[in-house]
């Protein structure tokens, strides 16, 4: 697989999609409302004592503006929009997102956080708020993954998080999901078109308590189905630093599958720390090339990579 660079590369994409991840918005005032108990208390601390001040709205705000100004094809956001999955994290995360547009333009897999309460999850919290971005209108199918054609991509959202035990951040992807992705990347293939799939976990090693409270439970299986099946690229959110990797399949023609964790988009509204990121891919013919944006806090906007 060529990874381009598009800053010294002259050509023209067939599809330019933003990948954002890991917003983790949080109204000011939230932490008071009723509803907190148990999971939630738990993440409220969390929140409170190593989070506060690291996810900026206004870097959210920053993000979203950019790439509108962009006019990319698509975006994909790679879930935890919210930290304890209340109603006013999702709304506030609604309002952010609204300029990326909806289902044509948008589309949104959750994340552990936004699966965080058992009550949120059973009420179909993430689903009421961003569900028409992945079913159309209506929100309602409900079904997993969720294919969009888009010509010569597809783009397969696959669905991660689950209800883990408390203190645990894991994920799944499940029998039925990875069997229906395989067919949807096979028919993909056959048909001469590219596959994105997205999804919120990371399927690298990301360190032994990382792995222990947060991982993807059938990682080994997901990524050597994905390899093998010969998916272009695969897009995930969940460990807050970027990771590139790629994974190469039993058929070993071409040079694999890239899979890319851009990190988290609303860090860094002080300068301090790591900045906010995103990425925005380009896709034609099996290549994928990467624009690598960064938050300028001194500037209080993103800007690309120079590379
Ligand atoms: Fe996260
Ligand atoms: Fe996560």
């Amino acid at each position: 697989m060529k990874v381009m660079n598009p800053t010294s590369t002259c050509y023209y994409p067939s599809m330019r999609i933003a990948h954002l991840s890991d917003l983790h918005l949080f109204p000011e005032g939230a932490l008071w409302t009723s509803g907190m108990f148990n999971r939630r208390l738990l993440g409220a601390f969390n929140l409170v004592l190593v989070r506060n001040g690291v996810h900026s709205i206004d870097v959210a705000r920053a993000a979203v503006r950019e790439v509108v100004e962009q006019k990319v094809d698509h975006t994909v956001i790679t879930g935890d929009l919210t930290n304890l999955a209340l109603e006013s994290e999702f709304r506030l995360a609604s309002e952010v997102l609204a300029p990326l547009g909806g289902y044509e333009r948008l589309t949104i897999v959750p994340g552990n956080h936004d699966y965080y309460a058992p009550v949120a999850v059973h009420a179909g919290a993430f689903e009421r708020w961003f569900g028409p971005t992945l079913w159309g209108k209506d929100g309602k199918s409900g079904e997993w993954p969720v294919v969009k054609d888009q010509g010569d991509i597809v783009l397969v959202a696959v669905r991660t998080a689950m209800i883990p035990p408390v203190t645990r951040a894991w994920g799944l992807v499940g029998k039925d999901q990875l069997l229906k992705i395989r067919r949807v990347i096979d028919e993909a293939r056959g048909q001469g078109k590219d596959t994105l799939v997205f999804m919120h976990h990371n399927l690298h090693h990301r360190g032994f308590v990382q792995e222990k409270l947060g991982r993807l439970v059938d990682k080994s299986e997901a990524a050597e189905m994905l390899a093998d099946a010969g998916a272009t690229l695969v897009l995930h959110g969940h460990d807050h630093r970027e990771h590139e990797m790629v994974l190469t399949g039993e058929r070993g023609e071409g040079a694999g599958t890239l899979v890319v964790g851009c990190g988290s988009t609303t860090t860094g509204l002080s300068g301090r720390g790591r900045p906010g990121r995103f990425n925005i891919y380009t896709i034609e013919d099996g290549n994928v090339g990467i624009e690598r944006w960064r938050y300028l806090a001194s500037q209080k906007r993103f800007l690309p990579l120079a590379e």
